[in-house]
């Protein structure tokens, strides 16, 4: 308690006494003004924006596992001195579902799987073909990964969700998850894959601590439209997580189920029904 308060309390307790009246100190500020901070929105590349998280969010020194390794370009301006670094990919063996590390072993995961769900696809149609091999070699292994059970934009989530559960497994209380998304329009349905994340991963126990938007300089290539119907992406995400949280961090989640109880549920349920099972 100030100590102004402490001694107004005493005076009203104890009022034959003088009054011992201290006048309270002006505390000066912690920390220099300064315009050179970390934004949240950013023009330009992973490698530029990434070791800036990494400065925010992630101590020097800290044990990092970085699950979908790809092509290293998050680690292209990261002084690997920094940190005790810990590589892996698809491609070289370990699946991001089943990592080999201990429980709570590390102090961050970095995850950065497929995000379209053209990328996942294992009929023939597979996103990347042809003339764009660059593309698929830049973002995916090539092969629909096993143990994937739903289709089109749900595989992407549930690649995203199980990684999520097996870095949960891995990182140690109050550990940072990074995810690298980005939206899509699936099967002609905005999937809004940042918000999904969040959601799904706040039920999992991570607080979304903080996020990035990332938008591309160049334009993206032409494309055949007969009518357009939704924006044209041209960013990314990087979204922030720390495992467990108190509850008033993981408060989103909540809202609904406290304001509406069962009904919630039950009109959920409801609008579901006679919804017809969609093929595209
Ligand atoms: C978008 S790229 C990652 C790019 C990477 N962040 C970089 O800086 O180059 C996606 C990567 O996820 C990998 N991948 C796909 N499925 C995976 C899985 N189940 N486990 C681990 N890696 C996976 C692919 O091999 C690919 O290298």
């Amino acid at each position: 308690m100030p100590k102004l308060q402490l001694s107004l309390l005493n005076t009203a307790r104890d009022d034959d006494k003088d009054i011992d009246f201290i006048a309270p100190k002006r505390k000066s500020p912690d920390g220099e003004s300064t315009t050179n901070l970390i934004f949240s929105s950013h023009m330009g590349d992973n490698s530029e924006l990434f070791p800036q998280i990494l400065q925010l969010h992630v101590p020097k020194g800290s044990k990092i596992a970085d699950v979908t390794y790809g092509k290293g370009v998050f680690w292209r301006n990261v002084n690997p001195e920094d940190y005790w670094l810990f590589f892996t990919d698809l491609k070289t063996g370990t699946d991001c579902r089943r990592l080999p590390y201990a429980d709570g072993e590390m102090d961050c995961v970095v995850l950065d799987p497929p995000y379209m769900e053209g990328l996942y696809r294992d009929d023939g149609s597979f996103a990347g073909q042809g003339t764009h091999d660059a593309f698929q070699d830049h973002y995916s292994n090539g092969i629909r990964p096993e143990a994937i059970t739903a289709k089109w934009h749900d595989a992407v989530l549930e690649m995203y969700i199980k990684a999520a559960i097996e870095a949960k497994r891995v990182l140690k209380n109050e550990g940072v998850f990074i995810v690298k998304c980005q939206d899509e329009v699936s099967a002609g349905i905005q999937r809004l894959t940042h918000v999904e994340i969040i959601v799904n991963l706040n039920q999992l126990g991570f607080y979304p601590k903080d996020l990035f938007v990332l938008t591309r300089f160049n334009r993206p290539g032409v494309s055949r439209v007969v009518r357009q119907l939704h924006a044209r992406k041209n960013h990314s995400y990087f979204l922030v997580f720390i495992k467990g949280a108190t509850k008033s961090k993981m408060a989103s989640i909540g809202v609904m189920n406290h304001l509406l109880g069962d009904q919630a549920t039950q009109k959920g349920n409801q609008n579901m029904e006679g919804e017809e099972d969609m093929q595209f």
